[in-house]
């Protein structure tokens, strides 16, 4: 078989690129290991930015994200028993964040890609990717039992941080910059409305805590845990008991409701350079991973591939390599920022053993700064709903 561009994973990175790729009139085979119900289902992140929830209505691939997407101007940060807003369209230059979840992306592109005919393949095995540096690199997979070899122009990985793609660059090309965090996040989805309308991230000196929403009936709350947390140790009661407790304000009450989903994610923070290596592109979590607490994770990929596209589009047009060539210095600015942000938040957030009293006083002296300054409130709001330029 043969394509323009081969890609592998079918997460929001692959998907959206064969979106925007096609709507250029540019072939692409989309090949996913898991089943299609697995990657409609798979809870992650909610929040996008704006220019991010942009880019999906202009590629015709929003429409359902602008009937049910809820578009939000501010957040609330807790700490030392206050809630204090911070505005973020005010703060920048109007732009909003749009809650909608990531699972909903999933299956409104993965529905375009179907009823239009077009080559997603779910559950294949043994992919690998080879020839990365000739005219016609290849990827080899399984599917319904049968080996296949599909050969293309070039090949993006958009496989995530445990995919195939980056594993195949040469360990002498790609430096690899990584931070691990001794904390993650224990998240549940409940049949609940949210008990705020807009989110709330919650430092308190029992760990960090986050009210978030789906949905006017769904609820997403995520609490600080360990990285190896055993879910068997927090029934849906002792949950709601230590959301209650950091989450807790006077004269305010979270209501709870059945959950429907439960798990823990890790966290950390890393970047592999360049994130190309001769036809091999890498998209998304496959080349970098931010710690959650800045909403960036799903963001920055959709950036990547956006980017991507662009520089394919030229390159199909004009013959020009220029923007391919820029690809990997061009995403990474923003990749780094978005580093930065992720992490700051985090440290300002959570609850380190390590950094002990002193670590909790100045993140509390932080977290006044950035809710009484103007600046540093600035600085906050147009990192979270995403710089224009980096
Ligand atoms: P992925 O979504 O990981 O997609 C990669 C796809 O490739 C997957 O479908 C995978 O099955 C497939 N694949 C992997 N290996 C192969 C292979 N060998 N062959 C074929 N296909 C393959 N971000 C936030 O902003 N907020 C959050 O709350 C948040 N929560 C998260 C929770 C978890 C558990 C995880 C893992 C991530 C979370 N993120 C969050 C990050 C965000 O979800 C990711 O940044 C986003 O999914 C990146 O999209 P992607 O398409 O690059 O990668
Ligand atoms: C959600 C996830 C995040 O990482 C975040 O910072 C805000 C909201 C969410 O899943 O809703």
């Amino acid at each position: 078989m043969r394509t323009q561009v081969g890609i592998v994973g079918a997460g929001p990175a692959g998907l959206t690129l064969a979106h925007l790729l096609h709507v250029m009139g540019i072939e692409s085979v989309i090949l996913e290991h898991r089943s299609r119900d697995y990657i409609e289902h798979r809870v992650r992140a909610g929040v996008l930015e704006h220019a991010i929830a942009e880019l999906l209505v202009d590629a015709g691939a929003g429409d359902r994200l602008r009937r049910e997407g809820i578009v939000h101007h501010g957040i609330e940060l807790q700490f030392a028993g206050e809630r204090h807003r911070i505005p973020l369209s005010e703060l920048a230059d109007g732009r909003t964040i749009v809650i909608y979840g990531q699972t909903e992306v999933v299956k409104d592109l993965v529905a375009l890609r179907l009823d239009a005919g077009l080559p997603l393949l779910f559950e294949v095995s043994d992919v690998s990717v080879d020839a990365l540096e000739s005219e016609r690199p290849i990827v080899r997979y399984t599917h319904d039992g049968e080996a296949q070899v599909l050969e293309c122009d070039v090949i993006a990985g958009c496989d995530g941080f445990h995919g195939i793609c980056r594993p195949s660059i040469p360990t002498t090309v790609l430096r690899e910059f990584s931070r691990e965090y001794d904390f993650g996040w224990l998240g549940i989805l409940a049949a609940v409305a949210p008990s705020n309308d807009e989110l709330v991230y919650a430092h308190h000196e029992r760990g960090f805590a986050l009210l978030s929403l789906r949905s006017p009936e769904l609820s997403r709350l995520y609490i600080q845990c360990r990285p190896d947390e055993d879910l068997d140790g927090w029934p849906d009661e002792r949950v709601w008991e230590e959301l209650q407790i950091r989450l807790g304000l006077d004269g305010w009450t979270l209501a709870e409701g059945r959950v429907l989903e439960k798990g823990v994610t890790g966290m950390r923070s890393y970047v592999a350079e360049p994130m190309r290596h001769g036809r091999l592109f890498l998209a998304g979590d496959a080349a970098h991973i931010v710690p959650p607490t800045g909403a960036k994770g799903l963001n920055l990929a959709l950036h990547d591939v956006q980017v991507l596209a662009d520089a394919l589009g030229a390159w199909y047009r004009t013959g020009s390599q220029a923007l391919l060539d820029a690809y990997s210095t061009e995403c990474l600015r923003r990749v780094w920022r978005a580093e930065h942000f992720s992490w700051w938040m985090t440290s300002m957030l959570h609850r380190a053993d390590a950094d002990g009293d002193f670590g909790l006083r100045l993140q509390l002296s932080q977290l006044r700064y950035v809710t009484t300054s103007h600046a540093a409130a600035t600085s906050l709001a147009e990192n979270y709903v995403g710089l224009e330029r980096v």
